[in-house]
């Protein structure tokens, strides 16, 4: 009870905050805390992930990296965390075949049909060890584990779905209670041409609840950029934490692991804990516990050890939640959370449209066309001190004013695309940036770059059809910023920061425009394809 009238107080010195979310400290409000906790694995892989091998020689090879997963257990629990995420493909792996990787999966039963604790019961089904394994870390150690493990369900002939081999394979995340009990298992979804598995044949949304900080969706890698099951989990089910195993390899400028994970949690105003992967040979690093306006991260292209990062968060409150969601759902975006200085271009003040409108004209002149993440974006140079540009691409018009407070010479774009992205997956993206070309000739733009000197004040806006809009600002050396001010104002998403502190790779607002992805069906149904593809991660 006294809990209860807690909250209702919570609730009520709250409501400003609301309001100033980003503006204000989310320390404004005395308010419950949680403790979590991601590691980022180096995970010892299988010298040959194609040759097949038995049950004993899997089992011996995930020992290994479950023995680094139970001494990160101890840790996180001795320094409070009650809850933990470990890496997607972090037990067996990757690269393997549809029948390589089969001795490296579990039997999971449905834990909404069987309540059962594999650590205290451990011989109910066979080929269980690894949640076994990962149920008695749990339990001994009283937190909440959050692991991701290769699955196996076998199916009927008389399931039309069923692969011929007689067995779907999943690309699965298991979560397990304090106590040990398998509490959730999710599917993977939107899988990224890993050909071992099989898509569920219904979308998976899953919630799991914990008695410190209510409820929590889940997810996994590729997922994050896709409307099942990421959208409905946080509008529908109303999650305002998300758990989310991922083996996200970077990409420059715009889809580097922590730049996105942080863009997601702004986004939709959540909890993000975000587990990644840990090989800088293969540009996976970069792993997180991210708030709406404070982000504990990793990203280290150096060493080639694991990180453990636990950081203390406060609970969200079921209203806030609710408040992100008219937003996210309000498609007239006629929503306007913060407050913006004249440098907008209002419909109604002629004379601010009409400096935007003479700036483009300008920049019309050095138009060109730059791949960047293997679409064409249409860019525009900055070459002056300060100024108004703008550039379009079908129906989506970007524009920037800047001031350059800097004395380096280094290139900058604006850039605009607005259309379906094919290499790697399909998926339709609207997207206005502006980034650090690789060097000082214009075919250097849209190169990735890490280090940046230039600092650049900017507002930073486009009139996106898309109602979701994912906020980017990478600074020098992979760190993370948060904008001044973001938000819509009229039909336009405005994005804009002042004072940077530190040169400026990537100011971005990635918009995906989901109803447009259309026919992405190619890359999931291959049954008896052979190989992840690792060339890039996008
Ligand atoms: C996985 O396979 C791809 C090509 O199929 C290769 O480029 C990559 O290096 C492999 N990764 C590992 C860790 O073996
Ligand atoms: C486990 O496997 C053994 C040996 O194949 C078999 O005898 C037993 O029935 C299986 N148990 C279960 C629960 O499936
Ligand atoms: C174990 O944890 C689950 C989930 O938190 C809970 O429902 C269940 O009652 C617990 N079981 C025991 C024996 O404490
Ligand atoms: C990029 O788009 C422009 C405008 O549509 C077009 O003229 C140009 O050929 C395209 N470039 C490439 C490499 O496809
Ligand atoms: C964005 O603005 C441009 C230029 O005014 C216009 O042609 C385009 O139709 C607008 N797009 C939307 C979705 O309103
Ligand atoms: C810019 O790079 C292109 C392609 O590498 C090259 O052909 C061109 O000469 C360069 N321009 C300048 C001004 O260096
Ligand atoms: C999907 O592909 C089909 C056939 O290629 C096409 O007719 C249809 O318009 C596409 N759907 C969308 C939403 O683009």
């Amino acid at each position: 009870m006294l809990r209860f009238m807690a909250k209702i107080t919570f609730g009520i010195s709250c409501t400003l905050v609301l309001f100033c979310y980003q503006v204000l400290s989310v320390e404004v409000c005395r308010r419950e805390h949680f403790v979590a906790a991601v590691y980022e694995h180096h995970v010892i892989l299988n010298p040959n992930p194609t040759a097949v091998t038995d049950r004993q020689s899997a089992l011996d090879l995930m020992k290994k990296n479950l023995d680094i997963y139970e001494e990160q257990v101890i840790a996180a629990a001795e320094q409070g965390a009650q809850i933990i995420i470990f890496p997607e493909d972090g037990i067996q792996g990757f690269n393997f075949t549809r029948a390589s990787i089969y001795p490296y999966l579990d039997l999971i039963p449905f834990p909404d049909s069987v309540t059962w604790n594999p650590c205290k019961e451990a011989y109910l089904f066979n080929d269980t060890e690894v949640l076994h394994r990962l149920s008695c870390m749990a339990l001994k150690n009283q937190l909440f584990l959050v692991a991701n493990v290769g699955t196996k369900q076998f199916c009927e002939p008389s399931d039309p779905s069923c692969p011929p081999d007689g067995r779907y394979q999943f690309n699965t995340n298991v979560v397990f209670s304090d106590n040990g009990t398998l509490i959730a298992r999710y599917r993977k979804q939107n899988l990224y041409f890993e050909y071992a598995f099989n898509t569920p044949a219904e979308v998976d949304y899953i919630v799991f609840d914990t008695p410190f900080a209510g409820k929590f969706g889940i997810f996994t890698c590729f997922d994050i950029l896709f409307y099942e099951p990421a959208v409905p989990l946080i509008k529908q089910y109303n999650v305002k934490q998300v758990v989310y195993p991922t083996a996200w390899m970077n990409q420059l400028p715009l889809l580097s692991a922590v730049e996105f994970q942080q863009a997601f949690a702004t986004a939709f105003s959540i909890h993000l804990l975000a587990a990644n992967i840990h090989h800088p040979d293969l540009g996976m690093t970069g792993s997180g516990i991210y708030t709406p306006t404070k982000s504990f991260i990793f990203y280290d292209m150096e060493s080639v050890n694991g990180k453990l990062i636990v950081a203390e968060i406060p609970v969200i409150l079921e209203h806030e939640t609710q408040m992100a969601n008219s937003v996210i759902s309000n498609i007239q975006k006629s929503f306007s959370s913060f407050p913006m200085d004249t440098l907008v271009c209002h419909k109604e003040d002629q004379k601010d449209c009409s400096e935007i409108a003479e700036g483009a004209s300008k920049a019309a002149l050095h138009i060109f066309y730059g791949e960047m993440m293997y679409d064409n974006f249409t860019l525009a140079p900055i070459l002056e001190a300060e100024g108004n540009i703008h550039v379009c691409s079908n129906t989506l018009c970007c524009y920037l004013n800047y001031q350059r407070l800097d004395s380096s010479n280094e290139l900058y774009v604006l850039g605009v695309f607005d259309d379906l992205h094919t290499v790697h997956g399909t998926y339709y993206v609207q997207a206005c940036v502006l980034v650090k070309c690789g060097g000082s000739n214009y075919t250097t733009c849209g190169q990735e770059v890490t280090k940046a000197t230039g600092m650049i004040d900017f507002q930073l806006q486009g009139n996106f059809t898309t109602a979701f809009i994912f906020p980017l600002l990478l600074k020098s050396d992979i760190t993370l910023d948060f904008a001044d001010h973001l938000g819509w104002k009229n039909n336009y998403y405005v994005m804009q920061k002042r004072g940077g502190s530190s040169g400026l790779i990537t100011a971005g607002l990635y918009g995906r425009w989901y109803e447009k992805d259309s026919n992405r069906t190619l890359y999931n149904k291959n049954v008896n394809g052979y190989s992840k593809n690792l060339n890039k991660r996008d």
